[in-house]
């Protein structure tokens, strides 16, 4: 299954991939994730990003639409994935057709106010990535992952003005895409308001209904 999950920032489309990739054994493909990792380390690729990317504007389409491509083109994505915050723009929706075809986009529905209180809540482990929240789902100990045991972090970009512009750039930008996908009969909508368990089981069923 070649899944698209889109939404705003806060939905939920990272947390939903955690269980969705074990349960349709789809590699989880997240562009903000590559972007982070490649800030983490310091690349020429990381170095460009990182202003955009805390003050919530998006990257270049070429840029994007490249990695996705390279990542696209290996073996263990031959015939699924569940790619994450991409595409976000209609150029990349665009781009996307011309090398893989996908099964369904998932938009996954929540109202700003819960984008706010959910992003800042996050808390992000250093080490797996696993999306913690202070209140919704608190690990533990304090500022510790329960599952590797690595450090936990605010993203720089879960600031409220970094919010606001990105939910602002997700309207303009992003949310085209769900009239595209509709167009082409891909669209399938799932409220991401419930606890993730909840959410996975309308997913199965959406995926199952023609
Ligand atoms: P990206 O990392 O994709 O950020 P985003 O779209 O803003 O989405 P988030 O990761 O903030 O939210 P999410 O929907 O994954 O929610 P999460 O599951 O973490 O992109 C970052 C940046 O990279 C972009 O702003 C842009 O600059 C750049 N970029 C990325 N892709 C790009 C592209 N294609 N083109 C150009 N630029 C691109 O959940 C949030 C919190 O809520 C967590 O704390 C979680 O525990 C909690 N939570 C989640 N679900 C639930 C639930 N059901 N119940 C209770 N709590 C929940
Ligand atoms: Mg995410």
């Amino acid at each position: 299954m070649k899944l698209v999950f889109l939404g705003p920032p806060g939905a939920g489309k990272g947390t939903l991939a955690v269980k969705a990739t074990v349960f349709f054994k789809a590699p989880h493909i997240s562009t903000g994730d590559i972007f982070r990792g490649a800030i983490a380390t310091g690349s020429p690729l990381g170095m460009k990003v990182k202003s955009i990317i805390d003050e919530g504007r998006l990257v270049d389409d070429d840029i994007t639409i490249g990695l996705v491509h390279e990542r696209l083109s290996k073996d263990d994505v031959k015939n699924s994935y569940i790619l994450d915050g991409f595409p976000r723009t209609i150029a990349q929706a665009e781009a996307l057709t011309k090398f893989s075809k996908i099964d369904a986009v998932i938009n996954l529905e929540v109202p700003d106010k819960l984008v706010f209180e959910r992003l800042s809540g996050r808390l992000v482990c250093r080490k797996c990535g696993f999306n913690w929240h202070k209140y919704f789902n608190p690990p533990k100990k304090e500022g510790i992952c329960d599952k590797c045991g690595g450090e936990l972090y605010t993203r720089d970009d879960d600031n409220v003005e970094a919010i606001k512009e990105r939910l602002e750039v997700y309207r303009e930008q992003t949310a085209p895409l769900i009239e595209y996908y509709l167009a082409r009969g891909l669209l399938k909508e799932i409220d991401a308001c419930p606890n993730v368990d909840i959410i996975l089981e309308n997913l199965k069923k959406v995926l199952d209904s023609p």
